[in-house]
């Protein structure tokens, strides 16, 4: 039985003296062991939120990881900073990053590789344009952003450690939801293919989650489906409604 787990990405939203005001006033209510419960704040507020969670079991997560150990990457953050303020997931190739910051799948990779070396578990992003949907090459978009994502990652590591967030773009902000079928659709693709890249062993215990328009009044439906083990939660996690996603 995998474990679920839901994720809210704050993106670049709160101050640190918000996103402190804000955590303090819902961890009672997200606060659980029957899930894992993850918050990502900007980094400025990593140290602070840290210590807003401690004595919880919600987890700490970062938005972006640098691939470097350290040195002269002016702006960039190495993994063992954020191991340093008790950070247990990072997101990485976020669609955001990829389109806004040039991510390419070589990146990710390279992210997804230095995490799990510094004990920080990947929460690694795939997903397709509309554009892509539209002409029905979100299958083989999706399975080569995973497959290059997991490039050289041992199937141990992939099967406990990392964690695939599929968020379609065309879903992400607009508030238009994939239908849960169409996010158990390729939630299951993407099993499948990590299947073929290593075992059923690793196939079986590997989390997919869905990121989207994740809210209240859609999140059972998505989070019930069976190869979903979880939300990736943008807009909704900055409200009151975080509390009842994670309550689904
Ligand atoms: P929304 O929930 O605002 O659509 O964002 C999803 C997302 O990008 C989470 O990483």
């Amino acid at each position: 039985m995998r474990k679920k787990i839901i994720a809210g990405n704050y993106k670049m939203n709160f101050t640190v003296s918000e996103a402190e005001y804000f955590v303090n006033n819902i961890k009672e209510r997200i606060n659980t062991d029957e899930i894992d419960v993850v918050i990502c704040p900007n980094f400025v507020s990593l140290d602070r939120i840290s210590n807003v969670l401690d004595g919880t079991n919600i987890k700490l997560g970062a938005q972006n990881v640098y691939y470097e150990k350290k040195g002269a990457f002016t702006g960039e953050t190495a993994p063992d900073m954020l191991l340093s303020v008790n950070c247990s997931y990072c997101i990485v190739g976020h669609s955001e990053r990829r389109i806004n910051f040039n991510e390419t799948d070589e990146m990710v990779n390279k992210k997804a590789k230095i995490l799990l070396e510094n004990s920080i578990n990947p929460i690694i992003c795939v997903g397709e344009t509309l554009e892509e949907r539209n002409n029905n090459l979100m299958f083989d978009v999706v399975k080569k952003q995973v497959e290059k994502a997991l490039e050289n990652i041992n199937g141990e590591d992939v099967a406990n450690r990392v964690v695939i967030a599929y968020e379609p773009i065309w879903a992400i902000g607009t508030g238009v939801t994939a239908t849960a079928s169409q996010a158990q659709e390729m939630c299951k693709y993407i099993r499948d293919t990590i299947g073929n890249m290593y075992s059923s062993k690793v196939k079986d215990k590997v989390r997919i989650q869905y990121g989207g328009s994740v809210k209240p009044n859609n999140a059972a439906e998505i989070l019930n489906m069976e190869d979903i083990d979880g939300a990736l939660v943008g807009g909704a996690s900055l409200t009151e409604d975080f509390v009842a996603i994670v309550n689904y």
